[in-house]
């Protein structure tokens, strides 16, 4: 289901090809996250004076946001090369060890779903974190004994959809610390009409901002919603995308003006109608939508939660007011009587 998600925020293959071309490589052509932008720039200056590596960096937020390409726009910065690899790829300690003794003096260790990095794995990678060691352990039982290494200084950037999963002594580690926020639809609109210029998308303010305006505060998403938009205007239209093409392509897409699309709509219609607004836990809402429980809370809660279209409570999520006023339900208590439950 996920995996053909128009608005999933998640990478999906066709965006491969594109994302590279349009990603930003510097922090200046890096758009929205201004505090963010601010911290990583004093740090970098800082460090550079100093000339000492950067400090570890944890980027935490949504899928889509921009933790990868900002990472790389550090990298970049810094003039050293990144080397990106993810929790789950590091299996053993072994394979931890081998890529912290292969980092070249002040490179960049990319390490995207931090928190699923082995406990096992996790636990070489405090201290080479602290003071730039390892210890190895060579040999079984008795016999084993410890050897140390020294590794260069690097830097680690850490990136996590869920920073609440990260270990404390994982967590602490990090100096630098940065959660990426949702972008303004003016932010996505600037990093719209950019995309269109590098993909020669013929494309007006007005149709720039009505994509913006329903890409669900993701930069991933908007860049997709184009390229979408796009082939309507040149199956349907003239190949340029104003406000009305937009609006229209938009709606044959099935995302409605707060960038909800036809699952988030479902999440929502089964708190209200089957779980009378909840509370409800996030495994039965889950199961009743036959989605993952990691996919609603990661995905599909996160904008929800922004646009106050749902609340998380201590009991489970309820629709809020605002759900029932979107979706155009009378509010909780009136929905009685409307023929909308199946014993009615
Ligand atoms: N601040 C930005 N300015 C311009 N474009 C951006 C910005 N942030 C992200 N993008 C665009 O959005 C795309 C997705 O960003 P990126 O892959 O960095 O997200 P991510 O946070 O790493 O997502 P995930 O959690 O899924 O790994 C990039 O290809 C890039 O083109
Ligand atoms: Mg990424």
């Amino acid at each position: 289901m996920l995996e053909e998600r128009l608005i999933s925020s998640h990478l999906l293959d066709e965006d491969d090809n594109n994302e590279n071309s349009i990603r930003p490589g510097r922090l200046s052509e890096y758009i929205g996250q201004e505090k963010v932008k601010e911290n990583v720039e004093v740090f970098i200056t800082a460090a550079r004076e100093r000339k000492e590596s950067l400090d570890h960096v944890l980027l935490s937020g949504p899928p889509g946001l921009g933790k990868t390409t900002l990472a790389s726009i550090i990298a970049n910065e810094i003039g050293k090369p990144i080397r990106k690899t993810s929790g789950p790829a590091i299996e053993r300690p072994g394979d931890l060890a081998a890529i912290l003794t292969n980092l070249e003096p002040g490179e960049v260790l990319f390490i995207d779903e931090i928190h699923r990095l082995n406990r096992n794995v996790e636990e070489i990678m405090y201290p080479a974190m602290e003071d730039f060691v390892i210890d190895i352990i060579i040999g079984k039982g008795p016999a084993a004994r410890t050897l140390r290494l020294d590794l260069p200084p690097f830097t680690l950037i850490g990136a996590t959809t869920r920073p609440g999963l990260l270990s404390s002594p994982l967590r602490d580690r990090f100096g630098i610390n940065c959660r990426l926020d949702f972008y303004t639809p003016l932010e996505l609109g600037e990093i719209i009409l950019r995309a269109a210029r590098i993909l020669e998308i013929s494309l007006d303010k007005e149709g720039a901002a009505e994509i913006a305006g329903r890409s669900r505060g993701t930069p991933r998403v908007a860049n997709r919603l184009l390229r979408r938009v796009r082939d309507y205007a040149l199956v349907k239209g003239n190949g340029n995308i104003d406000f009305s093409l937009a609006k229209w392509a938009l709606e044959m897409l099935e995302i409605d003006e707060c960038g909800l699309d036809v699952m988030d709509r479902m999440i929502l219609e089964a708190i209200i109608i089957k779980f009378s607004g909840g509370p409800v836990g996030l495994d039965t809402l889950a199961a009743s939508v036959s989605e993952e429980s990691d996919t609603i809370s990661d995905v599909y809660e996160p904008y929800l939660l922004k646009l106050g279209f749902i609340q998380k409570t201590p009991r489970g999520r309820m629709a809020t007011e605002h759900a029932y006023h979107h979706l155009g339900y009378p509010l909780k208590g009136n929905l009685q009587g409307k023929g909308l439950f199946s014993d009615e």
